[in-house]
């Protein structure tokens, strides 16, 4: 595995151009095409004897974009000092500077070297910038070869605290991303737990306690045992990790549920088209981005928001075999409620039922939020750069859509459309657990229709589902993503969080 970059702050006064091996310049969008900085650029001049104004020509085509780069090799043979980066910063906003930290990290990537980051993010864009250099700077790799060294940031700015922030959130992402890249022969509902638990030894908080159920102790769990029993061994898994920090029994209670699946094959009513499947081994997208979530507030310690979670992460795979589940099976949720299963592959709301009934049941919780990569109809709504967002608490919408849109995790809000209600009436059961017809034009919104049905199961709570089918995955190395698990989640509730 590859490790996380080391990043830290630095002042200007202080910087050793000379030890280091490349400095980054930005370049600013504006009517006249030009440097930013100057304070930096005036001390490298200094200290190295270049005319950076000079070489900056030899860069014709600079537009100051964010994200177009340069690279400038200088002819130094005494220090270390090799090269310049000339960035495009835009007009230094933080999606520029998240754009401009992708680009600077992803050229510099894996070559163990240290960067003089100079391209001057302001304190409200720091985190952002520092998250990004972070998570571009991700592989996931099972090579037998050796794994390179991650570069060195050292970012010139008085950003302690801002950095401080930027490395609990995107060491969340990146555990979060390991466990999604992990492939689904290594990772089972069982690993799950047991990853859960070290990572808990590991954060070290006295808040922090995990309880794992399984067996017998899930015969209420009617959704997560139907999907989770066709695989033989070693069966679905309720990981429920509590942050309760003292006193925190007088806080807000938000209790996040994810999904979990560490493979989704669809089941009897397998996959189609099966090449689809591939990708399915990071259907567990949300249930990583909860316990990351969970982790990243407990590292905060002091500076932790005073809120009490618990997450609750269904975790079961969904494999065809003889013990498998049958389109047409009635089963029994946690509380009582029957749903007639209509199609195996709709797996990842029969295993959130069970979570949102149980946390409306026993944990009162002042907020109850799940996280799925539930529908590929979100994806066909939205694309991959937003989660589709269901709530009927119009301003909590407004504020996760805002938090995200500044953090780099966007959610976009969609309507709970109570005329489609009808389409999950079941002749036998409560319910069905998709709409009948989806080619019935009103009922073929199927990730409304999916939302409709968890809303059941929260009952009367402070509800959101983020369906996140679209950006948890990337189709290819590019910006802050790896191809395949980005470790969608992880930013805009640690920050959500974060504001109570
Ligand atoms: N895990 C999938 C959803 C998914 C699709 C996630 C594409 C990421 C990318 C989910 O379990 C599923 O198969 N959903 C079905 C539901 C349908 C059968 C009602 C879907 O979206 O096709
Ligand atoms: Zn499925
Ligand atoms: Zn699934």
């Amino acid at each position: 595995m590859n490790s996380f970059p080391a990043i830290s702050g630095v002042d200007l006064e202080s910087v050793n151009f000379l030890t280091c091996d490349a400095v980054a310049i930005p370049v600013l969008l504006g009517e006249k095409v030009e440097l930013g900085n100057p304070k930096l650029v005036n001390s490298l001049e200094k200290t190295t004897g270049e005319n950076i104004s000079e070489a900056f020509k030899s860069w014709p085509d600079a537009t100051g974009k964010a994200g177009e780069l340069f690279e400038y090799p200088l002819k130094r043979n005494k220090e270390k000092l090799s090269r310049i980066y000339f960035v495009g910063v835009g007009q230094g906003s933080g999606e520029d500077l998240r754009k401009a930290a992708s680009a600077l990290a992803r050229k510099v990537k894996a070559s163990g070297n240290l960067i003089i980051d100079g391209l001057n993010p302001k304190a409200d864009t720091a985190v952002v910038h520092c998250v990004s250099l972070i998570l571009s700077s991700y592989t996931y790799t099972l090579k037998s070869d050796k794994p390179k060294k991650p570069a060195t940031f050292q970012i010139v700015g008085k950003f302690a605290q801002e950095i401080e922030h930027a490395k609990i959130l995107a060491t969340g992402v990146w555990r979060a991303r390991d466990l999604i890249h992990t492939p689904s022969n290594i990772k089972n509902p069982l690993w799950m737990a047991n990853q859960a638990k070290s990572l808990v030894t590991k954060v070290k908080s006295p808040a922090l306690s995990i309880k794992i159920k399984s067996g017998k102790e899930l015969a209420e769990f009617g959704g997560l045992r139907a999907v989770g029993n066709s695989a033989p061994k070693p069966g679905p898994r309720l990981i429920e990790l509590s942050y309760a920090p003292k006193g925190s029994s007088r806080w807000p209670h938000v209790v996040l549920v994810g999904k979990g699946i560490t493979f989704d094959t669809g089941g009897i009513s397998l996959k189609r088209p099966y090449e689809n499947m591939v990708a399915m081994k990071t259907d567990m997208s949300g249930a990583a981005a909860v316990l990351a979530t969970i982790l990243a507030i407990a590292d905060m310690g002091s500076k932790a928001p005073k809120v009490r979670i618990t997450g609750l992460m269904m975790c079961a795979e969904n494999l065809l075999s003889g013990t498998a589940q049958r389109p047409s099976d009635v089963i029994r949720h946690y509380g009582g409620t029957t749903v007639e299963v209509l199609d195996t592959d709709a797996e990842g709301r029969l295993v959130l039922a069970d979570g949102l009934a149980y946390a409306d049941a026993e944990l009162a919780p002042d907020y109850l939020i799940d996280i799925a990569t539930l529908t590929g109809s979100a994806t066909l709504g939205l694309g991959r750069q937003y989660a589709a967002m269901y709530t009927r608490n119009n301003k909590l919408a407004k504020t996760l859509g805002e938090i995200g849109e500044r953090i780099g995790e966007r959610v976009w809000q969609m309507p709970l459309i109570d005329d489609y209600k009808v389409a999950l009436v079941s002749d036998i059961a409560d319910f069905n657990h998709l709409a009948e017809n989806p080619n019935q034009p009103d009922f073929s919104a199927g990730s409304v229709t999916a939302a409709l049905f968890l809303e059941h199961f929260a009952g009367a709570r402070n509800w959101v589902h983020l369906d996140i089918a679209g950006p948890a995955r990337s189709e290819s190395d590019s910006g802050e993503n790896p191809k395949g698990g980005t470790g969608f989640g992880v930013r805009v509730l640690t920050e959500w969080l974060t504001s109570l």
